[in-house]
């Protein structure tokens, strides 16, 4: 285990981090109130859920009573993700590795999380929830912050509900860049700028940095990213990508990331995404189940 994600997880369980997340993230006029309505309304659906009790299905309609377009997104995630976490986890049954009820939970806990990791969504201006905008395409420098810093809202929105208590680490981490610094810097030798970061680690060295609760850079990167949380990356992306109707070219392309092997018009690279080894593993089965 490195020694930084001891220092990134000790933020995240600190008993003031809802007052850290109000002064670091500047949350842009009117969607503050939406973030607090929609806790209140989470908190008060979810009262009767004990522990990580999971009641499957029941989940999307508690997350999602009004907001019949982020739900269906969420729905669709699901879809890709459940089928993902199946074909990495059943192959471990059959070896003995794991036992059939270790691997139901864990089925349980991806259904909750794919419901739930973009729940932040539901305070976005609708432009966005109907995927009208896209992201650099915003003037408003509040606004593109804080769409950026999604994985960081949901995680405050389900922090005190109990049955997503145990899926902090997929719902945080699930957009941050598997390439660690120094990969992209021998692949590259380029540094690593602010706008090729994931939403946490963007989070942590620029925001947490500046109110001095953390002085070292620090990277989040590699297998440092949990793995449920860089498993869910896949099946989220691909999702994202069926919304917005790319073709199955691609998609594969996207996945592999093959276009960041070349730097861009303006001569810079991008940082890669996603964990290869799980993305070979998510198209096989793809191509298996097409
Ligand atoms: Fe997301
Ligand atoms: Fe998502």
């Amino acid at each position: 285990m490195s020694i930084i994600m001891p220092n990134v997880y000790s933020i995240i369980d600190r008993d003031d981090v809802e007052e850290i997340f109000k002064e670091t993230i500047i949350v842009p006029s009117g969607r503050l109130e939406a973030f607090e309505n929609k806790k209140q309304e989470l908190e008060e659906a979810f009262k009767d859920f004990k522990g990580s009790s999971m009641e499957g299905i029941l989940y999307i309609d508690k997350l999602y009573p009004n907001e019949a377009i982020v739900k269906s997104s969420c729905e669709e995630a699901h879809k890709q993700a459940s089928g993902f976490i199946k074909k990495v986890y059943l192959p471990k049954v059959e070896s003995g590795e794991l036992l059939e009820e270790q691997a139901k939970k864990i089925f349980k806990y991806f259904d909750a999380a794919a419901y739930a990791h973009d729940i932040a969504k539901t305070t976005f201006r609708l432009e966005i929830i109907y995927d009208m905008v896209k992201l650099n395409e915003f003037d408003d420098e509040r606004e593109m912050r804080f769409l950026k810093a999604h994985p960081i809202i949901s995680f405050y929105l389900l922090r005190n509900i109990a049955p997503f208590k145990q899926l902090h680490y997929i719902i945080l981490f699930h957009e941050e860049f598997y390439e660690s610094h120094k990969a992209f810097y021998e692949r590259t030798g380029m540094d690593v700028d602010f706008s090729n970061m994931g939403p946490v680690e963007r989070f942590v060295n620029d925001e947490l940095r500046k109110h001095g609760i953390v002085d070292e850079m620090t990277e989040i990167s590699g297998d440092n990213i949990p793995l449920g949380a860089r498993l869910m990356a896949i099946p989220d992306a691909h999702s994202s990508m069926i919304r917005r109707q790319k073709t199955e070219e691609q998609i594969i392309k996207a996945l592999t990331e093959e276009e960041k092997e070349k730097p861009t018009e303006d001569g810079r690279y991008k940082r890669k995404e996603f964990d290869s080894k799980l993305v070979r593993i998510y198209l096989a089965m793809e191509r298996k189940s097409a």
